[in-house]
């Protein structure tokens, strides 16, 4: 339908997380929790600027004697960095010469170039996702042309799917897109364990599927090292690989937008010929990628002592979040009299899907002022240590334990 003036475009639905900020901020009940936003919190309810950060800040004044422009690759030094904190330092770092990185605003920037990418080279691909996925995946690859379809990833009683999973994968056709996070995956904290990883690698490469690996929690698992495992052994067994990056909840930079595409190439020059395509999608969006964000994570990754206090911060983050697990799983479970919550503690990252239908969720709002995700996904660092007891009751309330 052609509309007359763009006036006369209908409104949006407003997006279901963000009118939960909106609702919470305007909750003038004491004591009410906020489970919906995913963003990381430190016991005070703050989502700090991380230490390395705040000296990095420091340094930049004198660093930056110009605004203007840089380029495609933006600060100097930041996509060489960002690739290496990917590929990391055991045998995935012998790829790096047959990949390429590029800064981009932010993990959804990164997205939008791998969609853009594939837009240029895989036309006819479909692109195989989890169900469920972040709610941001589907529309970002609408808008590059795309159809999603999802393979079977998570139930509430069964966990991890992985039969299924493959069974569907099994009719991807050879050059479809499998979309994969490569940790604390967002929304259900379900991650693939290392035997589920191999077998969906195996598939991939036997199928020559591309795999396409979303990481926006790097650090926030079990560890640097470990939360890449399964992602780095499958790049380096593809021919072809695409990774979306993003240092917004890792290093704390939501709002200065810091993310990076890496593409891995059977070749070098393969890359290399690839990258002139990532950066020319990147010319026709945003031009030039920022780079304030981009400097500060790049002296955070490159001075030895930022980088280390970054490191310990992050650790004391991840153990932060596998704390609030476990006493939200112990309160559950004092509660309910079962291990029925026990998953919480096998889960990953900031995030994990309670089994509530969507007017469970609305009486936990209503009833206990505490506001999780519509489909029942909650970020575990809004929970107030002190606070566990009240939420097991408020969930026991609401599902009629
Ligand atoms: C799974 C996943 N991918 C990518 C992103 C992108 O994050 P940003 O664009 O804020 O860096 C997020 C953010 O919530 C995410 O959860």
């Amino acid at each position: 339908m052609i509309l007359k003036r763009l006036g006369d475009l209908a409104a949006q639905p407003a997006d279901p997380l963000l009118s939960i900020i909106g609702a919470f901020r305007a909750d003038e009940r004491p004591g009410k929790i906020d489970l919906g936003v995913g963003v990381y919190k430190d016991a005070s309810g703050a989502t700090p600027i991380m230490q390395a950060i705040r000296s990095a800040h420091g340094r930049i004044a004198d660093l930056e004697t110009s605004k203007v422009y840089l380029g495609p690759k933006g600060w100097p030094g930041f996509a060489e960095a960002a690739k290496g904190l990917i590929l990391g330092e055991g045998e995935a770092a012998g790829l790096s010469g047959r990949a390429v990185a590029t800064p981009t605003p932010g993990g959804c920037g990164a997205l939008r170039l791998a969609g853009e990418l594939l837009r240029r080279g895989r036309p006819d691909a479909k692109i195989w996702a989890s169900d469920p996925t972040w709610a941001n995946h589907k529309p970002i690859f609408a808008a590059c042309g795309f159809e999603m379809v999802h393979y079977p990833y998570f139930d509430r009683d069964n966990g991890l799917l992985v039969e299924p999973m493959l069974a569907a994968l099994e009719g991807a056709a050879p050059g479809d897109v499998v979309l994969l996070h490569g940790c604390c995956h967002n929304p259900t904290g379900e991650d693939l364990t290392h035997e589920a990883w191999s077998a969906v690698s195996d598939l991939i490469i036997r199928k020559d599927l591309l795999p396409l690996v979303d990481v926006a929690y790097h650090g926030l698992g079990d560890g640097m090292d470990k939360d890449l495992a399964g992602m780095r052994a499958l790049i380096a067994r593809a021919p072809e690989a695409i990774v979306t990056y993003s240092f917004s909840k890792n290093m704390g930079l939501y709002r200065d937008r810091v993310g990076a595409i890496m593409f891995l190439g059977q070749t070098k020059e393969e890359a290399a010929a690839v990258d002139t395509h990532i950066l020319a999608a990147a010319r026709q969006s945003w031009s030039m990628p920022p780079t304030y964000g981009e400097a500060l994570a790049y002296l955070a990754l490159s001075e030895p002592a930022l980088r280390t206090a970054w490191i310990d911060e992050l650790a004391g983050m991840r153990a932060r979040v596998a704390g609030l697990r476990a006493g939200a799983a112990r309160a559950l479970g004092e509660r309910f009299g079962n291990d029925r919550f026990g998953f919480l503690t096998r889960q990953k990252g900031m995030f994990s899907m309670l089994p509530l239908s969507r007017d469970d969720v609305s009486a936990l709002r209503d009833r206990h002022a505490i506001y999780a995700a519509p489909d029942g996904r909650i970020n575990i660092c809004g929970l107030p240590e002190d606070a566990m007891d009240r939420f097991a009751a408020a969930v026991a309330d609401v599902v009629g334990a």
